[in-house]
């Protein structure tokens, strides 16, 4: 691996902060959401007032990933910290202190801060007043927070990624996007609508950050779980190469194309969708195509497609396959509690895959396993975990030095425990076990799990030593 890659790990800060009303913060979307529990799950709800304190323990935090040797952190600054309800002129100094602050403890202990602008964070007032990035008015709205952060943060992170899991957004829309499908509105208009005011929001984020920092990197980020044909047929295989187009890589045609791709345009046409673009935003797209840098994403499992005998239409067909709620099982694979099966080597087809179509450098910014885990005795013998990136590291090494793919960085998710999207701790991810349950807080201590010390030498051996042989 070549030396400046950037190992290290990451957090989306609404999941881990807590002190959700402290030093003038708003309530956002995540604080407010309703939690679904995924199948199989009993339900259950904890609240984000406390979630595991990193607000007030980041610095014990940070000590413990300079420990790990990590070259890099990715973190989210939560915006409705910054512009409590989203739309007032005037940013949140104490807000902006908080991330200034830890950004410089960062650089004192050598760690490169990589920030995400907006991880599942919309002011909830944006939300219930606006609907969120269904309103075009929300985009300058977010642009002010970009410039706000960006302004105070500039000359010390280089890294920037405006938005997390762009591609996610009609799927989970309240979370990722702060916006609800209007009753009367086809899905497959406010995918196509979404997607579009996204995009001009992700690339008004490049404008304001290269202009108020002409030095800063800029990547646009996906969640990529490549989709493989279930069966060996070319209807399954269409079916898979339909929805990866339309569900991953259709952002990333745009971010880097500044074009509307035609297939998009024909989804469109065919179903009489029209998303009025102006002048301007076609120019803001287009120019923020020529100044992205590089591009990132999360990668956890992948996952099968397959087409409906079924459906003759083919427009039905296609919508079946765009929108298919069946959670399909690759029949090769084992899967954690959760159903997310362990596909290491498609972190390997991944990177090939998003190198040859895009030839940009890449960036892996999320990848981990969620475990329910116990502490017992003050240990947690997290061996699944290491299992787990022992497959995903081998597999982006074969990616840089087999196939030649340029990487920047390895960021695994995450340095310590957090409540899951699904508000819960039970599901945890973290090197750092935080000492809470579901209702009882109990001290809410830091203890370095066994993978803390296998993900150390890691790094210290720059990815050459993956053996799980830590005495612990
Ligand atoms: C990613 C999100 O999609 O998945 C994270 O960016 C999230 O915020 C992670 O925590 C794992 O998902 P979950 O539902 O297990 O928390």
């Amino acid at each position: 691996m070549k030396k400046d890659f950037l190992w290290g790990a990451a957090l989306s800060n609404v999941q881990a902060e807590g002190a959700y009303l402290e030093d003038g913060k708003g309530l956002n979307v995540y604080d407010t959401l309703e939690v679904t529990p995924e199948p199989g799950i009993p339900p259950m709800f904890c609240d984000t007032s406390v979630a595991t304190d990193h607000y007030h323990h980041y610095k014990e935090d940070i000590d413990h990933m300079a420990e790990m040797g990590f070259k890099a952190y990715r973190f989210s600054v939560i915006w409705s910290r910054i512009h409590p309800m989203g739309d007032e002129d005037h940013a949140n100094e104490k807000g902006l202190d908080f991330y200034e602050d830890m950004v410089d403890y960062l650089l004192e202990k050598g760690i490169e801060p990589v920030v995400s602008l907006v991880h599942f964070d919309m002011p909830d007032h944006l939300l219930k007043t606006y609907n969120g990035f269904m309103n075009k008015q929300v985009i300058e709205f977010y642009a002010k927070h970009v410039e706000s952060v960006v302004e105070r943060l500039k000359g010390k992170v280089k890294y920037w990624l405006t938005y997390n899991e762009i591609n996610t957004a009609s799927m989970l829309s309240r979370l990722i996007a702060g916006t609800l499908k209007p009753e009367d509105m086809k899905t497959t208009e406010f995918f196509a609508r979404l997607t579009i005011h996204l995009q001009i929001a992700h690339a008004r984020a490049v404008e304001v950050i290269k202009r108020v920092d002409p030095q800063a990197q800029v990547g646009g980020m996906i969640n990529y779980s490549p989709l493989y044909p279930l069966s060996c047929t070319s209807d399954d295989m269409m079916a898979a190469d339909f929805k990866n187009k339309m569900m991953s890589y259709l952002p990333l045609d745009i971010m880097t194309s500044g074009q509307l791709p035609m297939y998009f345009k024909n989804f469109m046409e065919k179903r009489d969708i029209v998303v009025e673009m102006s002048e301007d935003e076609k120019a803001v797209i287009e120019a923020s195509s020529k100044k992205l840098d590089f591009l990132s994403f999360s990668y956890y499992t992948s996952g099968v497609q397959a087409s409906f005998e079924d459906i003759k239409d083919p427009i039905a067909l296609e919508d079946a396959i765009l929108f298919d709620g069946r959670r399909l099982k690759n029949p090769h694979y084992a899967a954690n509690e959760w159903g997310w099966q362990i596909d290491g080597g498609g972190l390997r087809y991944a990177l090939v895959n998003l190198y040859d179509r895009y030839h940009k450098p890449l960036f892996i910014v999320e990848n981990g396993i969620g475990i329910d885990e116990k502490m017992v005795d003050g240990k947690i013998y997290d061996d699944e975990r290491i299992a787990y990136y022992q497959k995903h590291v081998a597999a982006l090494k074969q990616a840089c030095e087999q196939d030649g793919v340029d990487l920047m960085g390895y960021l695994a998710w995450s340095p310590i425990d957090f409540l899951s999207s699904h508000k819960e701790i039970r599901k945890r991810y973290g090197f750092v076990y935080v000492n809470r349950d579901f209702d009882d807080l109990l001290d809410l201590g830091r203890y370095p799990k066994k993978s803390y010390y296998w993900y150390k030498k890691v790094i210290a051996s720059n990815g050459e030593d993956l053996a799980n042989d830590i005495e612990y």
